[in-house]
Formats: structure tokens, C-alpha cells, sequence
């Protein structure tokens, strides 16, 4: 049996886009890294509008951040515009979710148009200097070898700066504390980043998926960039689709589009699914009846769930959502950055509750300790670590209720086939075969 975590597909995944977006942010070449010249052909680089101005487009085009909480990045953008300078701008390519990988896609094979992006949107809040905040070392060398290309305009100093591979280090207070040389733990907020940033000065942490929208809004323009995706999330998005499907792999598509039609662009469903992993583990465990939603913000947030960072795991017949629920509260619990006491102790508990059910050995007890350990945990975090924790519990007990009790004093095969992979430490989705990460502290270069 495969596990969502622990044995992502290690084979070059797919890559693919829905006719409608013709490769907006994927691009036409496929998994091949685009080249200066290449960029600059296909219309990268060009004038386009700049300043207030392509603030209002990107207010106008409705752009939501890509990062997981879907901000409105006009907003984000503005508020760190209006603050004295000088002001900083952060690409923010953590990619700390496990099951996802379009944030390593753009950095390796789009580097020109997130350094587009970030450039434009540098220009547009008046920093002078902008990071890439990346945590994977291909993607590193291909954005340095990118900004030596003398098609990059002039004008913003763009650092590549890596971090460690982690669940939190992308967390936006914990980039900002890697990037003024600490560890990429998260800090208490407020103040955010926007107020006391990189050098305690304003700073926009905004996600390199949102980034690589800006060249297309500004020379292409709002109403061209809605024409896909819904009134409330217009564009187009990266869908990281794993799991239970024959085709597992990154797949740009409009906002919107409901999750079957994912799934039949990545080749079909294998076997009957079980449940649907949403949107990285803040969207929660879903009935398998969540194929029928739209994979948009507002439609998944009324669902119960969140698009997250677009991270989707089809659970397949073997796989029992109880099991995967465990095998993500052990990785939490292992990740989580150790600061918070209800985090640790809250995603330990939890953890330990749920591999008493994985086992067969919870009770009527066990159900109760769930409902009482969860309202400790929530908001309790400096991170949201500890609120997605228990959105993911809240979701199994939610959708899975009946399937929760026929765990109670009996195990379960698929459970006890799943066990194996507690005791082996969680691998990221990977795009080609494994590279070693790097960890620690950030690294300049
Ligand atoms: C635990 C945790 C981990 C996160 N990891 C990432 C990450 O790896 N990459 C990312 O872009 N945002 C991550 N975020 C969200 C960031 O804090 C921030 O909201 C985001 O980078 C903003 O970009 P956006 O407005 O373009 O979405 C994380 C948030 C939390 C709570
Ligand atoms: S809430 Fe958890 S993951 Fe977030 S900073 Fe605290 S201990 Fe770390």
C-alpha cells in the first residue's frame, strides 16, 4: 500500500495544463527550464504597466495569494507601498507542504518569470532590494543562473536566498527570521511582516506562484487575466494533484474548475477513491463526494475546506482516511518547530489518539479526549500549525464519523497495512529523483 506522505511518486510527475489556460504560468515548454532569450520571444520583460498603476491591475485582475491563505494581494502589496521606505519584497518559495510542487516547478524551469514578477512588483512598492526564499537547491541555481542573463532588466537587486526543508520554515514570519540570519522558526504576530519585516523594515512575504501572475497582469492586463476563474477567484492556479489518480502530477487549470475534471486530466481515477486530502492538511479529509466541488476559494471554504496551496491527495480504496489522518499528525507532531507548548503537546496528543484508533485500541474515552484536546489547541500557536492540526482532525470526525466509531476496540486492515509507515521519516513529492535538502540556517549567496 502507498502512502500519501511517505511514498510520494518519485518518477518525474506530469505536467499539463486545461485547454483553457494554454500554459499561463506552466508556460509551452514543459518541464524544461526557459531560457532569458526564450522568455524575452514569448513577450517576458516587455513594458507593461508599472507603479500605482499595476497596483490597481493587480487589485482589478482580483490576484489572491497562491501561498495558502488566498490574501488579496493588492492589499498586501499597498499596505507595504504606503510605509516609509526603505521597503523589502519577498518571493516566497518555501514550499513546505509535502504533497506539493509547483512552487520547485516555477523556480526551476520558470525562473525568468518569477523574477519578472518579483522585479515588477518590487517596482511597483518602490523596494529596491527583493529575496527568493527558496528551499530547494536545483531551484537556487536555476534563478542565480537566471538573474545572470543580460536579458534581466536593471533597477532591482534580487538575492537568491535558501532555507531549510521544512513543514513551518515557509511560514512567512519564519522566512522573514531566516533571512535576517536566524532559524526559519516562526515569530509572534503581529507585528506581520508588512509592518516589521527583513531588517525591521516593511516587508511583502508574497508566494512565487502569486509573483509569476504579475507579468501577465501587467502586460496582458486584469480583464485578459479573469477571462478564467470565477468573479471571487479569477485566474488560473497550479494543482499539485497526487494520490489515486493514473496521472499524478502539477497541473495549471482556471479557479474553479471542479476536482473530477482534475482528475480526468490526470488520466482517470485508479479505483474507487475514499476520501480527497484538500488543499495541503488545512483543507482537511473530505468525503469522496468532494470531487464534485469547484476548486475555488469561496465554494471550498464553504464546503468546510480550504484550496490551501492546492496541494490534492486522492485517497484510493486501500487506504483508510483514519490511517492518513495518523500519518499526518506524526508529521506535524515531528515538524512542528517546537516553540509552542499547545503545539507540541497538542499535535502529540492528538497523534497518539489517533494511532489508538489506527490500532483498534480507542474507546468512547478516546473520542471524548479528541473533543476536549482540540479547543486547547486552537489559535494557541504562534504559527497555525496547531489550527491545522485540528481542522484535520475536525475533518475526519466530521465526514468519517461512522467510519471513526467502526474503529473503536477492532482494528482495521488498511490501518494495520499502514502502520509500516510510522516509522519511516515522511519524503516530499519530488519532481525528479530525490536531490539531498539542504537544512539549517538560510544561506546567501
Ligand atoms: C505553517 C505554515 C507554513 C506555511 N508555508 C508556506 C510555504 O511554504 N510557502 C508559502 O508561500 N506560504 C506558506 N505559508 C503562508 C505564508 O505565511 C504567507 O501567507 C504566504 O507566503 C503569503 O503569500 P501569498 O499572499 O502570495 O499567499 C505558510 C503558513 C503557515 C501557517
Ligand atoms: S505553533 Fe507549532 S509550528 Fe508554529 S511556531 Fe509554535 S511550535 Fe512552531
Amino acid at each position: 500500500m502507498l502512502s500519501p506522505i511517505h511514498d510520494p511518486p518519485t518518477a518525474e510527475l506530469r505536467v499539463g495544463h486545461h485547454p483553457a489556460v494554454s500554459g499561463r504560468l506552466l508556460g509551452a515548454g514543459g518541464p524544461r527550464t526557459e531560457s532569458g532569450v526564450g522568455y524575452r520571444v514569448a513577450g517576458g520583460y516587455v513594458e507593461g504597466v508599472e507603479g500605482a498603476e499595476l497596483l490597481e491591475a493587480i487589485a482589478q485582475a482580483g490576484l489572491r495569494g497562491r501561498g495558502g491563505a488566498a490574501f488579496p494581494t493588492a492589499v498586501k502589496l499597498r499596505a507595504v507601498a504606503e510605509r516609509p521606505g526603505p521597503r523589502y519584497l519577498v518571493a516566497n518559495a518555501g514550499e513546505g507542504e509535502p504533497a506539493s510542487v509547483k512552487d520547485r516547478f516555477l523556480v526551476r524551469h520558470r525562473p525568468h518569470l518569477v523574477i519578472d514578477g518579483l522585479a515588477r512588483a518590487a517596482r511597483a512598492i518602490g523596494a529596491r532590494c527583493a529575496y527568493v526564499y527558496v528551499c530547494d537547491r536545483e531551484g537556487a541555481a536555476s534563478l542565480r543562473a537566471a538573474l545572470l542573463d543580460p536579458v534581466v532588466p536593471p533597477g532591482v537587486l534580487i538575492e537568491v536566498v535558501e532555507g531549510p526543508v521544512g513543514y513551518v520554515a515557509g511560514e512567512e514570519t519564519a522566512v522573514v527570521r531566516a533571512l535576517d540570519g536566524g532559524p526559519a522558526k516562526p515569530t509572534l504576530k503581529p507585528p506581520r511582516p508588512f509592518e516589521v519585516g527583513v531588517d525591521g523594515r516593511p516587508t511583502a512575504v508574497v508566494n512565487v506562484e502569486t509573483l509569476a501572475n504579475v507579468p501577465l497582469i501587467a502586460t496582458c492586463g486584469a480583464d485578459w487575466f479573469r477571462e478564467v476563474g470565477t468573479d471571487a477567484s479569477p485566474g488560473s492556479f497550479l494543482l499539485t494533484l497526487s494520490g489515486a489518480v493514473r496521472e499524478p502530477g502539477l497541473y495549471e487549470l482556471p479557479l474553479g474548475t471542479p476536482l473530477a475534471d482534475a482528475v480526468e486530466l490526470a488520466g482517470g481515477g485508479n479505483g474507487e477513491p475514499t476520501a480527497v486530502l484538500m488543499g495541503g492538511f488545512f483543507g482537511g479529509l473530505l468525503r469522496p463526494e468532494a470531487l464534485g466541488l469547484a476548486l475555488a476559494h469561496d465554494e471550498l471554504r464553504a464546503a468546510g475546506s480550504a484550496l490551501g496551496c492546492a496541494a490534492v491527495v486522492v485517497l484510493g480504496e486501500n487506504e483508510c482516511p483514519v490511517a492518513v489522518a495518523t500519518e499526518v499528525m506524526s508529521y506535524l507532531a515531528l515538524e512542528n518547530a517546537k516553540q509552542c507548548g499547545p503545539c507540541i503537546r497538542g499535535t502529540e496528543t492528538l497523534r497518539d489518539l489517533l494511532h489508538s484508533t489506527m490500532i483498534g485500541a480507542a474507546t468512547e474515552e478516546t473520542l471524548a479526549r479528541f473533543e476536549r484536546v482540540m479547543p486547547m489547541m486552537t489559535g494557541r500557536g504562534v504559527c497555525a500549525t496547531p489550527d491545522a492540526a485540528v481542522a484535520l482532525v475536525a475533518s475526519l470526525l466530521r465526514n468519517f464519523g461512522a467510519l471513526v466509531r467502526r474503529h473503536l476496540g477492532r482494528p482495521c486492515a488498511r490501518c494495520a497495512a499502514a502502520e509500516e509507515h510510522l516509522a519511516r521519516p515522511a519524503r516530499r513529492l519530488t519532481l525528479d529523483p530525490p536531490t539531498e535538502g539542504n537544512s539549517g540556517h538560510a544561506r546567501r549567496h
